[in-house]
């Protein structure tokens, strides 16, 4: 039986990126910062689904799951995405609604982590998001009970098939226990990558007392109560 060596593994992308520099970051604020990074991202062809973001959360023993989820908008308040609300994740935030997630875009060589406390948006968001996916889509929130043990794939499809045919080819499917969540950051941290290990890392943060910690060499004052400090790669 033969070891996967990923050691060996050989990087496609392994152009020198330009150094990310303080003095380039135009708003001293990292939504802007992650909205600049998301546009670059998107007009990235290489890059099929850059809001894929790999989102943590700890159960009520204190252990750490992830998964990807979509990230459907960023506002200056945080960051969107939607999902079942009787979920495994769902349980851990509410138990626990401290949150992290990540991003990572090789091509650019570049991740984002944003670390916040996440809150269910307003139900009337929730249902406007939900009517504008597709039908199919709908009915499929609503067929799978997310998280939860199923006896087979059968099953499923036999959920789809009844719900099917009691909505008929035109009824309105009902929201189902699903929803969308705010993260509110405090902290976020930008990554680039640079071929010779010297990564450039940029954070930023706020919350309370944080800006008493800016002084004249590391943590420096940046817009709309963030402070940013350059972390060692
Ligand atoms: C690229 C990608 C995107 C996904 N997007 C979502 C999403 O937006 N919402 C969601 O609930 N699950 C999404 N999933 C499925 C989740 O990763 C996960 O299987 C599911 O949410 C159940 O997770 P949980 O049991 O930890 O709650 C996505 C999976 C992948 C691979």
């Amino acid at each position: 039986m033969s070891t996967a060596n990923l050691s060996s593994l050989r990087l496609k992308y392994r152009e020198k990126k330009e150094v990310f520099l303080e003095q380039n970051i135009k708003v001293k604020e990292p939504i802007a910062l992650f909205r600049e990074w998301m546009e670059q991202a998107l007009q990235t062809e290489e890059l099929l689904e850059p809001n894929a973001a790999c989102l943590a959360t700890v159960n009520k023993d204190g252990k750490p799951s992830n998964r990807f989820v979509l990230l459907k908008d960023v506002t200056d308040e945080g960051f969107r995405f939607f999902t079942n609300y009787g979920s495994n994740k769902a349980k851990d935030i509410a138990n626990n609604p401290n949150v992290a997630m990540t991003l990572y875009w090789l091509p650019l060589r570049r991740q984002i982590r944003i670390e916040g406390v996440a809150e269910k948006i307003p139900q009337t968001d929730s249902l406007a998001y939900f009517r504008q996916r597709p039908r199919a889509s709908q009915i499929g929130a609503l067929a799978s009970e997310q998280s939860t043990r199923i006896p087979s794939r059968e099953y499923l499809d036999d959920i789809e098939s009844g719900i099917k045919a009691k909505l008929g080819p035109n009824g309105q499917v009902p929201l189902p226990n699903w929803g969308g969540y705010l993260i509110r950051p405090h902290t976020i941290e930008f990554w680039q990558g640079q071929t010779d290990r010297l990564h450039d890392r940029i954070q930023f943060r706020r919350g309370p007392g944080v800006e008493k910690e800016i002084d004249e060499t590391l943590v420096h004052k940046g817009e709309n109560g963030w402070v940013y400090e350059r972390l060692a790669p």
